[in-house]
């Protein structure tokens, strides 16, 4: 299918072919028909990307910070790559557009194949053929509204959520800052609510057009009675309420708003302009600023609009969707005219020129439509290379395809893969497509799809990695396990009991091979701490210090849904390493969590966790997300045989036995990614076992839910392996 991308590090445009987006359980896959493009934002937007990286340094102080931040706890080289990985990808532009429904995620609701559905949200609601849209980021069109007004949805909810900020009552007098496609609208809307509206703008043609609307007043600025023009039209007493529509670096506006507006009135700022609030009028008159969050309530609360749990109707009335549903509404009464607010229509294939169009200052436009009228049957898969004609012997042993290649794919194990020799990077699938096209140009894969089964079906694909986000990990295993293929799945391998026992059930079935990503173990530091440890033959006592740092509450990570938990997620990796050291699985665990009100004992971040190991060794691991995360992340101490042995970040590594000390500093911090995929390749190539036992992998998954058991309980659980996977394992390992 087409969509409009622009290279985030460049700011060129294409319109290219890309795979189809992944359809979610609880959202639609629509065809579109127009996409809107919202002048203001997007050309913000292009116009960002275009600047050099210095420019765009000097005008984004808040992602300079980030950067900074991220030097402190990951070093410069990591860094640097991160920055680089997202310059070198490619953006999706749009947010508002309206089509037909061709596809229902299985817990979606009130939508059906054929519903014609107006689509909002960046990364979303994008100019592409298709679009893959959350439940609560979509509204059905009611008849008689053509997908060539509903693409303004968006815009017109942004519009009628400015108005509910302002709490507006029929016959008041409105004045409206800013008449682009936005201002327009509120405008229009404002007039249908029964109020006097005033329409101001810096360009005449723009003040026409509001007037054109049943403005009762277009003012242009720079007219020096403007003022008193409000003024005296509100019988000397000002506007009830000021909303700025505008996008502008200037002051204007909120300068202007404050003298326009009457005592104790209302602003409403809505469009991104300078916040430089003259005191003498705001607070002479005691005016009440308010800010409109976009479309409404929902807008970046990930359980609303990515989850599609609403709000109850009776506790919040307007909603981004009932927002959404209730522009729809004053289109079909007729109370909104968007059509004369359209001043050009491109077909999808020359978006380019829709855009060099909108960059220009002294070309009038104003709402920019793209239309898919021919639409183009999506491929499946998209190939990048010529590949080798069918029957011809493959030399490479390992043909991989990958599944999920987000941050962590494609800074910590796409770059070695491609590296290496008898490594062959067939497919990629990832969820937008446009990601996956990306990442299949930068590391070298024959082709791209957004479906899984175009992996899982190649028959000469014999590999495959899967590094989605944890709640796809347990099911896209057993798939592949069954398609026959070998599998290396990022940590966790499971999220849940139920999980781990279909997986372990398929295992027995199928007896394929396996491999978690606990890279830690692979690292040289721990490879060295191992072996200063192989002579012993008593337990040892462990220590395990993670400084994690805190992960805002709504990422994906805490979600029970998707990530399970840090611990689930993250503290798997500690109880990997220790079982490593101790070469034995975990017997049982007990845990306390410090005190935390608004976490579960499944999101708990704060943990002291013992843990027995069979062979009589303990360790205890003590992470948390409290700390400053400047200092050092990971410490490990190990005691044993009248032995010490101590690893810091994995970039230092002290030896301690018969009074002598040796230290050891490891280059480049290397926490073993490398190492494991090149152990991983060579089990494959040489069919030896997987370099950590299924059984290794299995106990150590349980024990993080054995910690959690425990937090719940305040005792002690076992991790125990099942008989049946007990014999099994033996049997193929
Ligand atoms: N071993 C370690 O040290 C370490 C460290 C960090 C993370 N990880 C692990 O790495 C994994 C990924 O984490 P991340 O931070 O990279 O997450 P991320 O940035 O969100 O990447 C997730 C990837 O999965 C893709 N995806 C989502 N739904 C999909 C679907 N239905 N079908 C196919 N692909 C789908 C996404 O596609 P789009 O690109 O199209 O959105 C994206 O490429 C997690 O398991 C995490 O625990 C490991």
């Amino acid at each position: 299918m087409k969509q409009v991308l622009q290279n985030n590090k460049t700011g060129d445009l294409k319109v290219e072919e890309v795979p189809h987006p992944v359809l979610m359980p609880r959202g639609v896959l629509v065809r579109n028909e127009y996409s809107l493009i919202s002048k203001g934002t997007e050309r913000m937007k292009v116009d960002f990307a275009r600047k050099s990286m210095v420019a765009k340094a000097k005008s984004r102080p808040d992602l300079v910070k980030q950067v900074l931040k991220n030097v402190k706890k990951e070093g410069w080289v990591t860094t640097f790559k991160k920055v680089m990985n997202r310059l070198e990808s490619s953006a999706p532009l749009g947010y508002s557009s309206a089509g037909e429904v061709i596809a229902v995620g299985e817990l979606m609701e009130g939508l059906k194949v054929g519903d014609k559905v107006a689509c909002a949200g960046a990364g979303y609601a994008n100019h592409a053929e298709i679009v893959s849209v959350p439940m609560n980021l979509c509204a059905k069109i009611p008849e008689n509204v053509s997908c060539s007004q509903a693409c303004f949805t968006t815009l017109g909810a942004i519009a009628l959520q400015g108005i509910r900020q302002a709490e507006i009552n029929l016959g008041e007098n409105v004045a409206v800052i800013g008449l682009g496609i936005l201002g327009q609208l509120t405008l229009q809307m404002l007039k249908a609510s029964g109020c006097k509206v005033f329409g101001i703008d810096i360009d005449q043609n723009m003040v026409n057009l509001a007037k054109s609307s049943d403005a009762d007043f277009g003012l242009v600025i720079g007219n020096e009675n403007l003022v008193s023009k409000v003024i005296s039209s509100t019988c000397d007493r000002g506007a009830d309420a000021v909303i700025i529509a505008a996008g502008t670096s200037s002051n204007q506006p909120i300068e202007l708003a404050g003298e326009i507006c009457r005592d104790k009135g209302r602003v409403v700022v809505v469009g991104a302009v300078n916040m430089d609030v003259p005191r003498k009028n705001f607070y002479e008159k005691e005016l009440d600023i308010r800010f409109s969050r976009s479309y409404g309530p929902g807008r970046y609360d990930p359980l609303y609009e990515e989850m599609g749990i609403d709000y109850p109707f009776g506790h919040v009335r307007w909603t981004e969707k009932r927002n959404m549903e209730e522009f729809l509404n004053l289109l079909q009464q007729g109370k909104v005219n968007t059509e004369k607010l359209i001043t050009h229509k491109f077909k999808i294939e020359d978006a380019e020129k829709a855009y060099d169009l909108i960059m220009k200052e002294d070309e009038r436009s104003l709402a920019v439509l793209l239309e898919y009228e021919d639409f183009s049957e999506s491929q499946p898969k998209i190939y990048l290379k010529q590949i080798s004609p069918d029957g011809q012997k493959e030399i490479p042993t390992v043909n991989i395809g990958f599944i999920g290649a987000g941050n962590f794919a494609k800074n910590n194990l796409l770059p070695h893969l491609k590296k290496m020799k008898d490594v062959k990077l067939k497919g990629v699938v990832t969820s937008t497509g446009i990601s996956a096209k990306d990442v299949a140009g930068k590391f070298g894969f024959e082709y791209c799809s957004s479906e899984v089964d175009q992996i899982l079906q190649n028959e000469k694909i014999n590999t495959i990695f899967i590094a989605t986000r944890h709640n796809l990990h347990s099911e896209l295993v057993c798939r592949t396990l069954k398609a026959g293929k070998s599998v290396f799945v990022e940590k966790p391998l499971a999220t849940s009991e139920g999980e781990l026992e279909e997986i372990k059930r398929t295992l027995d079935l199928t007896q394929g091979k396996i491999l978690v990503g606990f890279n830690r173990r692979f690292s040289p530091a721990a490879r060295l701490l191992k072996k200063h440890f192989q002579e012993r033959t008593t337990p040892l006592v462990m220590t395990y210090r993670v400084n994690a740092g805190f992960i805002p509450f709504d990422h994906w990570i805490h979600d029970p849904e998707v990530g399970g938990g840090r611990i689930i997620g993250e503290v798997c990796h500690f109880v990997d390493l220790l079982s490593f050291f101790a070469d034995s699985e975990v017997s049982s665990s007990f845990a306390l969590a410090a005190d935390d009100s608004r976490k579960t004992p499944l999101t708990n971040d704060n943990v002291a966790v013992s843990l027995k190991f069979k062979d009589g060794s303990v360790g205890s691991i003590i992470y948390t997300s409290a700390g400053d995360t400047s200092y050092s992340k990971e410490r490990i101490e190990i005691f044993g045989a009248n032995s010490v042995g101590v690893i810091d970040d994995f970039e230092k590594t002290v030896l301690v036995s018969d009074g002598k000390e040796q230290k050891f500093r490891h280059s480049g911090s290397s926490k073993g990614h490398k190492e494991e995929l090149e152990a991983f390749v060579e089990s494959l190539k040489q069919n030896k076992p997987m370099p950590i036992s299924p059984k290794g992998m299995i106990n150590t998954t349980q024990t993080t839910f054995k910690i959690i058991e425990s937090l719940q309980t305040n005792s002690s659980a076992d991790t125990e392996l099942t008989d049946l996977a007990k014999e099994s394992f033996e049997k193929i390992y």
